[in-house]
């Protein structure tokens, strides 16, 4: 796919009652991660986050290292110690330039496990770290199935909650975050399997009444007989259920929305029904 200046930025217009509410930028950042090129891939990542301004940035999964391990070696050779890894560093001192939060998906060595992780750090430094909780397909060869809990962090403009690609399909992953506190859920993702988490995070939205931002990968990884191409179609949804934007399915790009959290603040339906008040938590079995 093609790869260079391919740098699409959307920014919405102004909004002309900004004066009433308190707004935020968000975006993602959309690439190919070449694999094994950990600071070509870090540096290609903060070019594409020049390009644009925005208070919350979102990565992909494991965006420095790329995906398709083929050894046990070769993980742990590029995972790296969260908070104290050279990408979570650059990512700090990133932040701080910027003034912006960022979330990314890294690969973590922690003793002897390897986690597939995500942190999010902002110009404080180090905010908290996530260790993806469903390991998809050949990833539970490579990484311990994560023991953290989900993350809910509150950034300034709003309280931001964590998940990796294939937590998608465990609606309690969501769910979770959302009775946590969560106005926005961030996604790095590395998606496979066509259209379904483009679905799901719509619905995991509209049930939950909060902005899900997904910040998926492009390209494709052919290191053994199994070639992976990862779908693109990145996207930002509000706590209605609409798509703000969504990206091609093979550009890099970042892209940045304006959006009210307070939006998801409110989860009331209609004046009689309230997407969390309204749980009905005896009859279910979870
Ligand atoms: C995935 O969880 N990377 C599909």
């Amino acid at each position: 796919m093609a790869r260079g200046p391919l740098i699409g930025l959307l920014i919405s217009p102004p909004c002309p009652f900004k004066l009433s509410f308190i707004t935020m930028h968000i975006g993602y950042v959309q690439m190919e991660p070449i694999f094994g090129e950990v600071e070509r891939n870090l540096h290609y990542a903060e070019v594409l986050m020049g390009k644009g301004k925005a208070d919350l940035w979102v990565l992909p999964e494991l965006f420095a290292t790329g995906y398709q391990f083929t050894a046990q070696e070769e993980v742990a050779a590029l995972a790296e110690p969260i908070p104290k890894g050279s990408t979570t560093q650059a990512l700090i001192s990133f932040a701080r330039k910027q003034l912006c939060h960022i979330v990314a998906g890294l690969a973590e060595s922690h003793e002897s496990n390897v986690y597939n992780s995500a942190v999010l750090v902002g110009p404080s430094g180090f905010l908290a770290r996530y260790r993806k909780v469903h390991l998809f397909s050949e990833e539970k060869r490579w990484f311990s199935p994560g023991d953290t809990p989900f993350p809910v962090v509150d950034v300034g403009e709003a309280k931001v909650g964590i998940m990796i690609c294939f937590d998608h399909f465990f609606p309690e992953a969501a769910r979770t975050l959302t009775l946590r506190g969560a106005e926005i859920i961030v996604h790095p993702a590395n998606l496979v399997m066509p259209v379904y988490a483009q679905l799901t995070m719509r619905a995991r939205a509209i049930e939950n009444g909060v902005f899900t931002v997904t910040a998926n990968r492009v390209g494709s990884e052919a290191r053994t007989d199994k070639t992976l191409h990862f779908t693109g179609e990145s996207q930002i949804v509000s706590p209605s259920g609409d798509v703000l934007v969504r990206s091609s399915k093979d550009k890099e790009e970042a892209t940045v929305v304006e959006i009210d959290p307070a939006a998801a603040r409110d989860k009331s339906l209609n004046p009689y029904n309230d997407r969390l008040a309204d749980r009905r938590v005896d009859f279910y079995d979870i």
